[in-house]
């Protein structure tokens, strides 16, 4: 291995969303979707350069930074799209915003596939548009797949709500956090034409498409066809996969010039179209020379995943963990244990000194008790945050 992923190196007093609101500082923190891994060494280099020079002004994205992405994009995932065609946006989520704004006046509304990543839900519901949950089906692992459980989509039901005259967007995780599902190309042609057939515009979040676990492949939901490429929105960062989510640096790919200029428009009454000079040169960075970096990446979170897996099916009775088949977060079914999931959160992050997401956020089916795992993280830590839990669950079970 040319990367070290191994060490732990404290987080601990850097304004850090992770380590740094924890109630107390015992707590091991396995919950927001970022790594506990430095940077690729070119990455930290080309922003060492940046801030050696010293001038801080008001930074203008050269056409460099679209063409390294649309590079990106046909190197690694076959698709071919025009630097042209992309927006850039302080991250993804005000990307989000924009375009349910764009597409759908308040009281319209958008489709989203439960349980999903949970700021879906205010980004909708804060400008006034209503939810229309298409849930996702709990289904027995494929024979062969690791895990105890993972998921489908419900073609039926998603055909009945893109029928709603209301529903205008149909917005994805692809691949999804929290199920950690690589969407096949059969399934996304399904959801695709679906759509499609209703007049419901396709909305993409593929912020999590580089982090393929070993075997998975992403399938970008606009590469499909020139329909869906002409229909579709796809969000697109360097954030999650390089680990750069504070440095706010996203891109909408939007291939309609007259839909990328609406988008636009209401970036702009929103002031969220500029981009700060460290994240589209880390960005750059990651896609031209970190590569190698990505790639010693995926396989040490899966060797996390194997990890997590092995330990929780030998040590940690009542809990079944989903396929992970890409992303780093792993969705446990604790329903077993009987505890509502923001109580049961709360109680491991007291008792057990740890800290997960519950399922609630997100969505969870009702009566069900669900926990979203963060495995980015050196595998000692991981280790010894499940040595935590298998205490707790001892304690729990001598009650
Ligand atoms: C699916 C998904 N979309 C968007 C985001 C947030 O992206 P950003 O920080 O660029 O707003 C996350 C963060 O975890 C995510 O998991």
């Amino acid at each position: 291995m040319k990367y070290d992923f191994d060490t732990f190196v404290s987080r601990r007093g850097t304004d850090c969303v992770k380590w740094d609101v924890l109630a107390d500082n015992d707590i091991l923190p396995l919950w927001v979707a970022d790594m506990d891994f430095r940077s690729a060494p070119a990455i930290l280099e080309t922003l060492r350069r940046r801030v050696e020079h010293g001038f801080f002004g008001y930074a203008l994205p050269p056409a460099a930074w679209r063409e390294s992405l649309a590079h990106w994009l046909a190197r690694r995932h076959g698709w071919k799209i025009a630097p042209s065609s992309i927006l850039d946006s302080v991250s993804v989520i005000p990307a989000i915003s924009a375009v349910v704004r764009t597409f759908c006046k308040p009281g319209e509304k958008v489709i989203i596939q439960t349980p999903v990543y949970n700021a879906f839900f205010p980004t909708i519901r804060n400008q006034g548009c209503e939810i229309l949950e298409n849930p996702l089906r709990c289904i027995p692992v494929h024979p062969g797949a690791k895990g105890d459980f993972t998921y489908e989509m419900d073609f039926e039901d998603l055909e009945r709500k893109a029928s709603d005259p209301a529903a205008k967007l149909f917005l994805i995780s692809n691949p999804h956090n929290p199920a950690g599902r690589a969407w096949s190309e059969e399934e996304l042609r399904t959801v695709g034409e679906i759509c499609l057939r209703h007049g419901v515009f396709l909305a993409s979040d593929e912020i999590h498409a580089d982090l393929q676990l070993p075997g998975s492949r992403h399938v970008p939901l606009a590469s499909l066809s020139d329909a869906f490429r002409d229909a579709s929105v796809t969000f697109w960062s360097a954030s999650k996969a390089f680990n750069l989510a504070g440095l706010q640096t996203a891109a909408i790919i939007c291939a309609d010039p007259a839909i990328r200029s609406r988008i636009h428009h209401t970036q702009v009454i929103h002031g969220t179209e500029h981009l700060n000079p460290f994240g589209f040169l880390a960005a750059m960075t990651a896609w031209e020379q970190c590569e190698d970096w990505l790639d010693e990446l995926c396989p040490y979170l899966c060797d996390n995943y194997d990890a997590f897996l092995e330990f929780v099916h030998e040590r940690i009775p009542g809990l079944r963990v989903a396929t992970l088949e890409a992303t780093y977060l792993t969705w446990v079914d604790a329903s077993a244990w009987g505890i509502p999931s923001e109580e049961l959160a709360r109680r491991l992050e007291e008792k057990a000194k740890v800290k997960f997401s519950p399922g609630a956020i997100y969505g969870e089916p009702k009566g069900t008790t669900f926990l979203r795992v963060n495995l980015a993280t050196p595998r000692s830590l991981l280790l010894a945050a499940l040595e935590r839990v298998e205490r707790f669950a001892e304690a729990e079970r001598r009650q």
